[in-house]
């Protein structure tokens, strides 16, 4: 089968690199790809959100299988345009309908859709231009710190956490009346704020039943010990040592169960990823957030675990075949490092060229182009995260280390990483 891959970061090359594993892959495209997804199949110039282009193309290469990777082609609808298509029709979509997306598409959505299936998530309350004044009430009275969130897609900086009162007013003003993130901030979800620590957990659903990949905990701030800004993510591990059976299963109780029915009842369309932010309070599991799609950096760990055979796991999603499915694992531990352009996540120089990506690497190690792009013969930086390398071994100390090797034999201009990933488990 003829596969396409959406997207240009870590995920999609560690997605691309998993499906030409497959027997089941001929010819592996990916739209627009970067310059490591071009050693794992052909790039194509073409953008994740030109339905009509990707058309043109599925139609020319024959393509049996698009796999998606971000939200935004899923936000707006591809899984739709494919669906009403006769000519798309029998492409399987991996991935939501646009209505199944507006778990990531719309935190409003996303709250009241656990509300009705009593999903565990943090208290909350919805504001617009209509009831701005109220929410300012609200606002006077709440408890600190308090959570705003942006409503839409924001590219990952909708949510604010603010210390005091004045803030708190002062950004809720900014999103609703100042239009600071434009039509995705015009609606706003006040939410409690949850203490506890962060894990990754990512279901692949057919609609009816669900398998569960390996988790993982990314590492989002961009100095050590979990300081400074935050990121699109600096690092990753999984497993989770605290992610553990009896966890694990108050978490598939409580939250993964009524999720995948939630959606059948509703009878949303869904057919792809469940990336759900759990966050561990006391020894409970609750919900910070929905994405319709792998994260990134995690998909560079989840991926390298994942024995199955990923094409093979896509069709049976596709045929509603999941609960034939068994996931098996690499029972190892794997960890990633992101390697991030000088001053990211600030302003950053694209177009310096990267050395020492041609060095024959250990076999437990694997390094995923993320930021980069073949220019004439060279290799260079096209982004803010660059390049991400993964290791496996039997302790998180260990694959930290084989990662962070690696990484010294690599270089651009102002290059920097993490050298504490996965710390609190050492
Ligand atoms: P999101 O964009 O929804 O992933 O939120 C970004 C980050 O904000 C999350 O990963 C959490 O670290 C933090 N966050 C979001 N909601 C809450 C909350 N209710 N309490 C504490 N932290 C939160
Ligand atoms: N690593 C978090 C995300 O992909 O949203």
């Amino acid at each position: 089968m003829n596969i396409l891959l959406l997207g240009s970061g870590g995920r999609e090359h560690a997605l691309a690199w998993k499906l030409i594993q497959s027997s089941l892959c001929s010819a592996l495209f990916i739209a627009p790809g970067n310059a490591g997804t071009a050693r794992c199949g052909t790039n194509v110039d073409l953008s994740s959100t030109d339905f009509d282009g990707l058309k043109k193309f599925c139609l020319k290469e024959k393509i049996g299988m698009v796999v998606v990777g971000p939200e935004e082609p899923l936000v707006k609808g591809i899984v739709d345009f494919f669906a009403a298509d006769p000519a798309l029709r029998e492409i399987h979509v991996i991935g939501p309908s646009a209505k199944g997306a507006l778990l990531e598409g719309s935190k409003a959505f996303s709250k009241k859709f656990m509300d009705r299936h009593n999903i565990p998530t943090a208290a909350y309350r919805e504001f617009n231009t209509a009831n701005y004044s109220e929410g300012v009430l609200y606002l006077q009275q709440h408890s600190l710190p308090i959570v705003l969130k942006a409503d839409g897609l924001a590219a990952g900086k909708g949510v604010v956490i603010c210390q005091s009162h004045i803030e708190a007013i002062a950004e809720f003003e900014l999103m609703l009346q100042g239009n600071k993130f434009g039509e995705a901030g015009s609606k706003v979800v006040v939410e409690e704020f949850l203490t506890g620590i962060e894990l990754s957990v990512f279901v692949l659903t057919d609609g009816r039943n669900y398998v569960i990949l390996p988790e993982a905990k990314d590492y989002k701030r961009v100095g050590e010990g979990d300081k400074g800004p935050n990121t699109g993510g600096m690092g990753a591990v999984s497993p989770v040592p605290f992610a553990d059976e009896s966890f694990m299963g108050k978490i598939t109780e409580r939250i993964i169960e009524p999720t995948v029915k939630g959606l059948s009842l509703e009878n949303i369309d869904y057919k792809g990823f469940i990336f759900i932010g759990v966050i561990k309070v006391g020894e409970d599991p609750l919900v910070i957030e929905y994405n319709c799609r792998l994260g990134d950096p995690e998909t560079e760990v989840v991926m390298p675990r994942l024995k199955n055979d990923l094409v093979e796991l896509f069709r049976a999603t596709a045929e509603q075949r999941l609960d034939q499915v068994i996931i098996e694992k690499d029972e190892r531990i794997a960890c990633t490092i992101v390697a991030v352009s000088g001053g990211y996540p600030g302003s950053y120089e694209k177009g310096l060229p990267i050395t020492g990506l041609d060095t024959a690497w250990p076999a437990d190690s694997l390094v995923f182009h993320a930021g980069t792009k073949l220019q004439k013969d060279a290799i260079v930086t096209s982004g803010g995260r660059v390049l991400c390398v993964t290791s496996f071994a039997e302790t998180v100390y260990e694959a930290v280390d084989k990662s962070r090797d690696v990484l010294e034999q690599i270089n651009f201009e102002g290059i920097y990483y993490r050298r504490d990933i996965g710390y609190e488990f050492l």
